[in-house]
């Protein structure tokens, strides 16, 4: 099959490579001619794990191409994917001025019949936004052509994407277009062998649903574990004990109920509050979705509140180590990190930072370009040496079993604030450190 893919960000990136690979012929459009000039010669504008070779193979197999040109990917396909970004606006609300951008693009030029696949994660009713906007945009060129826009969501994790697209729990249709329906089950085939019931058909508005109800519910499960490990803290109950004595019941689960600093990244932040300002403009009050975000907003301030009071509120002149930026493990994405928070924090304290993250160092100096009070360093031990103390973002595995007697040596104060639960509090102790970390007795 031919496919178009408008956005050559993650999920477009992701989507056109796979969908590549398993011997289509795809075409992904970007209007950033210098993202495009650099896919062309190989250079990924995101990280993510194995993702640079499947590009590599598909685009010297005449597989996969990269164009700002949009005759030539409107042309191109019948099958015509919309993945551009939905940034949040100042209410929350997604922004939808590059999903209708596509939209009227694909308008003014077809010729011939058009399945419209919108991936992007838009607020429900967008749909039928696309289907006006195609259906204006041929009137005036006094065109009557037939063509479908359906919905069908993305479910992958950053650091994950290539296996969540091979290998799907679920792929949602939203349409009820029967030509529609078959166009995808043929295009999705090779990713169900033997799993056609992957596929779940339903309707547009469902499916627009079934995103934000999958992303909120994620973030709820994690905003209500951070909320009770504030309260194990305080009642100097263990939470992992907790973590552990919940999730052994399968209507409950272990998946998603780790604590932590917060919950990050381009997706559970902005979707939740997409979905509380799209019940709001329905008359809604989404109060269980309101006190998810604001559980988060507060979680981002937990490590920082502990290390204020360790040090009796003052931090002035103090320098910290950071482990880990990124939002979570195998990703650069410091979107809504709440490394981000800490870090503004400490140097809102007077405070400065020498700081280290495995891949997302680069991206971090982009944030900051001039901080002078930001020092970034090559290894996690180096981070460390005269620092005040050490905090902990984000679990990369190579934090998982540190030389804790050359840490120990290297820190002014044996101090280590831990976001993550990295480490058995006894043994810390043990070790000689103070060790604080999510809703465990130290
Ligand atoms: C999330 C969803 O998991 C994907 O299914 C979805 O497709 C994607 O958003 C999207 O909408 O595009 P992602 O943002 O890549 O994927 O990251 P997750 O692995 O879900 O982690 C999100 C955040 O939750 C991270 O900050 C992570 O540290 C935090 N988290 C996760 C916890 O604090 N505790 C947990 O138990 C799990």
């Amino acid at each position: 099959m031919k496919v178009t893919i408008y956005g050559s960000g993650y999920v477009g990136l992701v989507t056109g490579a796979l969908i590549a690979d398993v011997g289509n012929e795809v075409l992904c459009v970007d209007v950033d001619e210098k993202k495009v000039a650099n896919l062309k010669k190989g250079i990924i504008p995101i990280f993510e794990p194995g993702l640079d070779d499947v590009i590599k193979r598909n685009v010297e197999a005449d597989r996969l191409d990269f164009t700002t040109d949009m005759d030539r990917a409107v042309a191109h396909s019948e099958v015509q994917f919309i993945a551009v970004g939905t940034p949040p606006g100042e209410d929350g609300s997604a922004d939808m001025q590059y999903v209708a951008a596509v939209a009227k693009t694909i308008a003014d030029r077809m010729t011939e019949s058009k399945v419209v696949v919108n991936k992007s994660t838009v607020p429900v009713g967008t749909g039928d936004m696309v289907e006006k906007v195609i259906a204006d945009g041929l009137a005036a060129r006094g065109q009557s052509i037939s063509y479908a826009v359906i919905s069908n969501p993305e479910f992958l994790k950053e650091g994950a994407a290539i296996e969540d697209f091979m290998k799907p729990d679920r792929i949602v249709i939203g349409t009820d277009n029967e030509q529609a329906m078959e166009v995808m089950r043929e295009l999705y085939a090779p990713f169900c062998r033997n799993r056609r019931d992957r596929l779940i058909f339903m309707s547009r508005k469902s499916s627009e649903l079934t995103k934000y109800a999958a992303n909120s519910l994620l973030a709820t499960k994690i905003s209500f574990m951070n909320e009770l490990s504030n309260i194990a803290d305080r009642l100097g109950a263990d939470i992992e004990d907790v973590r552990v004595g919940i999730g052994s019941d399968p209507r409950i689960g272990y998946h998603f109920i780790y604590p932590g600093c917060g919950y990050g990244g381009s997706c559970f932040p902005k979707d939740v509050k997409a979905l509380i300002a799209t019940a709001r403009e329905n008359n809604y009050d989404a109060k269980l979705l309101s006190a998810v975000d604001s559980v988060n907003d507060s979680q981002k301030h937990v490590l920082f509140e502990k290390l204020m009071k360790h040090f009796d509120n003052d931090i002035k002149g103090k320098k910290f180590a950071v482990w880990g930026l990124s939002f979570k493990p195998n990703t650069d994405d410091l979107r809504e990190a709440p490394s981000r928070v800490l870090i503004e924090s400490i140097f809102e304290h007077g405070g400065t930072v020498r700081a280290y993250d495995p891949v997302a160092m680069k991206e971090m100096r982009h944030f900051y370009p001039d901080e002078k009070r930001l020092e970034l360093v090559g290894t996690a031990q180096d981070t460390v040496d005269g620092t005040d103390a050490l905090l902990i973002n984000t679990e990369w595995r190579e934090f998982r079993s540190p030389n804790l007697e050359a840490l120990k040596s290297s820190l002014k104060r044996p101090l280590v604030i831990d976001g993550r639960n990295l480490y058995d509090p006894a043994q810390m102790v043990e070790h000689g450190f103070t060790y604080d970390c999510i809703g465990r007795p130290g």
